[in-house]
């Protein structure tokens, strides 16, 4: 049997590899390195690193973008603020499933969640020549930074856990009293540890959003499923939660990769609040030949970056809405396998010894979905995704989240299959032979 790896071939394809400290390695270099490892042992890992959908793509974005190249879209420049029919689809889709009204102006596809984030730093980061930057609500998706760092600009972060609730209102204005924070950036429900924000802590979010004068960049790529609650029935409350309730400063980032499956078409959109979209500030003068926000984003962001998004896959993107909005598919019912995997991954690991880091969403325990956190008694992340991968199983480590728990892992339940769990409990259990807890 090739797992638990030979610790020496282990050791040489680590060297082989670009990374210098697992626990500060990327998404992508682990999953290269463990890509290589299974090449060597012929035996398939149990893949935890990286938030590929799991599932087939939704049938009705298949179809739709067949039709469109067929129609021959794929010879022509799409507009930059994208497709009629779609922008009026999103538009109507946060009407639906966030009981918020956007003219469907203000709606932009983009080149997945990536561009939206891109975006979205390029124009709001530029729009102040006094400020610095984002403050990202921590633990977060870590190549949102690199793409800060790309452009130059400063950011700040702090770890939530420990400011839940009440809170972390006074935790924001330590940040915000700086008079540097242009933008505050986090996931709902949040990519690493599935915590999700509760209406007291959104309403927070954006009073002191409009006190501050200060852009919330909200990222809905995990959109609907928190499963405790069905937020899968158009015009019918509950609504996922959003700050949008409470501030007009606000973008949202909604990603198709994950609750229409469509990770591989990069497709995603950004809603632009309409008092937001029409606002002036001299500041983006600088970069742009518009001071109205909406205008730089389209015409200076958007323009400069891609040129706007794949033709064919907006009416993909488009026809996946329409059956949404017009209730014909049931998109979080369609990913809710993700919760049923999380349930069983974390009976299994906490069986043979480990412990949900993120263990508590306020006072409840944290929700089963796509996420969750895991360390294992007297081991660092480093050693933990050492082991981990020399028993077959890859993960990433919270460090390069923001996290401050250096023991952290994440894991995924996206890509790993229901019946691959006992193979998931059989290497557990060599795991925990040759790591004993002592
Ligand atoms: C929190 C978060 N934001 C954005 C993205 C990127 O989304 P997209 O695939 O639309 O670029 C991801 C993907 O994993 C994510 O977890």
């Amino acid at each position: 049997m090739a797992i638990p790896i030979d610790r020496e071939l282990f050791k040489k394809r680590l060297s082989e590899s670009s990374i210098n400290s697992l626990s500060t390695a990327s998404i992508r270099e682990i999953k290269k390195l463990a890509d290589i490892l299974e090449r060597d042992t012929g035996e398939k890992f149990i893949r935890m690193e990286m938030g590929i959908p799991g599932l087939p793509p939704l049938k009705e974005g298949v179809e739709a973008q067949i039709d469109a190249l067929k129609k021959g879209v794929a010879a022509i420049y799409p507009d930059i603020q994208g497709v009629p029919e779609l922008k009026r689809e999103i538009s109507r889709f946060v009407k639906l499933f966030l009981n918020i009204d956007v003219d469907a102006e203000h709606c932009v596809p983009t080149v997945g969640s990536m561009m939206g984030a891109f975006v979205c730093f390029m124009t709001i980061n530029r729009m102040w020549p006094d400020r610095e930057g984002t403050l990202f609500i921590d633990p977060g998706f870590p190549v949102q930074k690199q793409q800060c760092k790309v452009l130059g600009h400063d950011y700040m972060s702090f770890d939530v856990y420990n400011y839940r609730g009440k809170k972390l209102e006074a935790k924001l204005r330590e940040f915000l009293d700086t008079g540097k924070v242009s933008s505050i950036l986090y996931s709902n429900p949040n990519n690493p540890t599935w915590i999700t924000f509760t209406e007291e802590e959104l309403e927070i979010i954006g009073r002191l959003a409009n006190e501050y004068d200060v852009i919330v960049i909200e990222d809905l790529a995990y959109f609907g499923m928190d499963f405790r609650k069905d937020y899968s029935k158009p015009g019918e409350p509950p609504y996922q939660p959003t700050v949008a309730k409470y501030t007009d400063n606000y973008v949202l980032l909604i990603s198709s990769s994950k609750f229409f499956s469509y990770a591989g078409e990069r497709i995603a959109m950004i809603v632009v609040s309409d008092k937001l979209w029409d606002r002036r500030e001299k500041g983006l003068l600088r970069y742009y030949t518009s001071e109205k926000l909406g205008d730089a984003l389209i015409f200076g962001a958007v323009y400069s970056l891609s040129s706007g998004t794949s033709h064919s896959a907006q009416y993909a993107l488009a026809a996946m809405l329409k059956a949404a909005n017009d209730g014909r598919v049931n998109f979080v019912e369609y990913v809710k396998p993700y919760g049923e995997k999380a349930k069983i991954m974390k009976k299994l690991f906490t069986k043979y010894g480990f412990k949900i880091v993120y263990d508590k969403d306020l006072d409840k325990p944290i929700a089963d979905g796509f996420y969750f956190t895991l360390s294992y008694p007297g081991m660092d992340a480093e050693k933990l995704l050492e082991e981990l991968l020399i028993h077959g199983i890859s993960a990433i480590s919270l460090i390069i989240a923001g996290s401050e728990r250096k023991e952290g892992i994440r894991a995924c339940t996206s890509l790993i299959q229901m019946e691959e769990m006992p193979i998931l409990e059989e290497r557990l259990k060599i795991f925990a032979k040759d790591n004993p807890i002592t």
